[in-house]
């Protein structure tokens, strides 16, 4: 049994790129690992917010966790900022780590050239706080999409930083003849991708999949909009209905048709042999729609439920924080600081 962490910030309704390249795996995990799923909200104060929109964000992360199956019985929910700890230990991280570390992030100067008007100073230490949140339950298995790998090497930079220099003290001598095993205090961290691994946006597939307008397919988008938006998707020139590295946006397509039916992309290939775009984008929206109707259906009697929410949050902050204080109170120590 491996412990698993991963999470999403409240920017909006969840889209089929985040289902399909991360929570898809969470699913899968959650009935035979120890897994902790959060809403990393003070991840998303990081670029520019409301304060309303947030609030009703955080709700609907939620909701939609609940409604693609995890299940509270199996996995902890929790909001990041119920549990401070993450962020005394994402401090501690800071202070321990070189900024050239932080500066040279894809992520950081992607989203430094989106907002230039809010380079504010959370964004450069987005990481280390990532890397609190993944080694304060000591998680060696982070299941995320493919943009996320850099920060989960740099969360094993910091891990392995802070072992050297406060890790664990050199081991007792032992009867002649035995090896001696190093166990470090913070485990190595794997990343776990899904099949799909990258899921792009239906406008401009060199772009990855957002939650921005007609780019992406939120998980609680109408069977209508879900229509509209696969027929004005963009195509490639030629007519073929194939995938390959000269047809991009066919490929994202197929790999969306694929992944929400279950037929494999070749199967998919054969069966549109000789058929034009409407009709093979006709049958993936309808192929959408369907999979995305359960989920509708159990989101709607979840929002029912008043109070369901912020119950199934307290809970996981409770039986999170222990978990979270007894490993801040071990790092504490081997710092000099209590
Ligand atoms: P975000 O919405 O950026 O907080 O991402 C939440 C999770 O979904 C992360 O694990 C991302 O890697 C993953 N993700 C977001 N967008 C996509 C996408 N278009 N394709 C695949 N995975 C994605
Ligand atoms: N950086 C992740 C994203 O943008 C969100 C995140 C924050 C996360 N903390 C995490 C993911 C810990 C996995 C583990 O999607």
């Amino acid at each position: 049994m491996s412990k698993v962490f991963s999470g999403i910030r409240p920017s909006g309704l969840l889209h089929l790129g985040n289902y399909l390249g991360a929570i898809k795996n969470w699913i899968a995990l959650q009935a035979k690992h120890d897994c902790i799923f959060a809403i990393v909200d003070y991840h998303g104060i990081t670029t520019p917010f409301e304060p309303d929109e947030l609030r009703q964000n955080i709700r609907e992360v939620a909701l939609d966790y609940l409604a693609v199956g995890l299940d509270p019985k199996h996995a902890t929910l929790i909001q990041q900022s119920h549990v401070p700890e993450h962020v005394e230990l994402g401090w501690i991280f800071q202070s321990i780590s070189p900024v050239s570390w932080f500066e040279r992030v894809p992520t950081y100067k992607e989203k430094i050239a989106q907002h230039p008007e809010y380079v504010n100073l959370g964004l450069l230490a987005y990481p280390a706080l990532m890397a609190a949140d993944i080694l304060i339950y000591k998680s060696t298995l982070v299941p995320v999409g493919e943009d996320q790998l850099p920060h989960i090497e740099l969360t094993n930079d910091i891990a392995k930083r802070f072992n050297h220099m406060f890790g664990s003290p050199p081991p007792l001598p032992l009867p002649k003849g035995e090896g001696r095993v190093r166990v470090e205090f913070f485990p190595p961290v794997k990343a776990l991708l899904t099949e799909g691994a990258r899921i792009m946006s239906l406008k401009d597939p060199r772009k990855k999949m957002s939650k921005t307008g007609d780019e992406g397919i939120a998980l609680s988008d109408t069977p209508d909009e879900v229509r509209r938006k696969i027929k004005t998707a963009t195509t490639d020139s030629g007519r073929e209905i194939k995938a390959g590295d000269d047809k991009p946006a066919l490929t994202n397509l197929l790999t969306i048709y694929s992944e929400v039916s279950g037929t494999p992309i070749k199967k998919l290939e054969t069966q549109y042999k000789g058929k034009g775009y409407a009709e093979f984008k006709a049958d993936l929206a309808e192929a959408v729609v369907e999979f995305l109707e359960p989920i509708q259906k159990r989101r709607k009697e979840l929002e029912k439920k008043r109070g369901y929410v912020e119950e199934i949050l307290s809970s996981g902050a409770a039986s999170a924080r222990p978990l979270a204080q007894k490993t801040l109170l071990e790092v504490k120590k081997k710092m000099g600081l209590i």
